[in-house]
């Protein structure tokens, strides 16, 4: 469905991803994990076209069989695919709640509203964070939780969670990781992450190791516990 083809990209003259070639299935559940640095968050940015990313003329980014990587992020996003992101950006002014209801034109806004409380309750979110201007003065842990909020009021079929898992305490994780798994339904997850604890609640179908840019291996979620018993240097030298 999302097919990865020679993806290659470079960052102020940087190549930073190497010739990545994968195909994304359907309902499938994948992580992606990898040192810091080796490029993951670019990957995801890459996917959804940020403009700092320049991807090189042979790759060849597909959703569905159709080029997108020639489309703006705002279509990409209309086509089916949401990324949360790793540092969450603040929004002067506007709240979550307003975000919600603008991003979602077709829509009924009552329903939007409505929707976006009932899953702010199940996060356990504060209704005074729906009241306040969007990450502004939030918690790391809180600022997790929104970002799994809109990407569930969103509902989009690809969703790329950047180190949704990070920062957040263990009842906060149960809480997003529990809130994710019941509302996958026939939905894609790509999880990028540094750790295990998410993987007791999402089960991955494939772990996609990413070393310096490249898809050095690819392998079941037993290969997510070797590299948190092993490291990454033993496991892919
Ligand atoms: N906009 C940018 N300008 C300059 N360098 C960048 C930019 N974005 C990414 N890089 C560099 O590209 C490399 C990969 O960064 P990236 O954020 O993708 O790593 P990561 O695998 O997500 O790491 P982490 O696990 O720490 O989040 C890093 O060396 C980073 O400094
Ligand atoms: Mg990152």
């Amino acid at each position: 469905m999302l097919d990865l083809k020679n993806l290659s990209v470079t960052v102020e003259k940087r190549k930073i991803i190497k010739n990545f070639s994968y195909s994304f299935k359907p309902g499938k559940i994948y992580v992606i994990m990898g040192p810091n640095g080796s490029g993951k968050s670019s990957l995801a940015y890459s996917i959804m076209g940020h403009p700092s990313y320049k991807i090189s003329t042979k790759s060849r980014i597909s959703l569905d069989k159709k080029r997108i990587d020639n489309i703006a992020p705002e279509k990409r996003s209309g086509k089916g695919i949401f990324l949360s992101f790793q540092s969450p950006l603040s929004l002067s002014g506007v709240t979550v709640r307003e975000l919600l209801r603008l991003a979602s034109p077709n829509r009924d806004p009552l329903e939007v509203r409505q929707q976006t409380d009932k899953y702010a309750d199940e996060l356990k979110i504060s209704k005074e964070l729906l009241t306040r201007s969007l990450n502004e003065g939030a918690s790391g842990g809180e600022k997790k939780k929104l970002e799994t909020l809109q990407a569930a009021v969103l509902d989009k079929k690809i969703m790329i969670f950047d180190e949704i898992d990070t920062g957040v305490d263990v009842d906060a994780l149960r809480a997003i990781a529990t809130f994710l798994r019941k509302h996958k339904k026939n939905k894609t997850y790509i999880l990028i992450t540094h750790y295990n604890r998410i993987l007791k609640y999402l089960k991955p179908d494939k772990v996609l190791i990413l070393i310096d840019g490249d898809l050095k291996k690819v392998g079941d979620k037993k290969l997510a516990s070797q590299i948190e018993k092993k490291g990454y240097l033993k496991l892919v030298s």
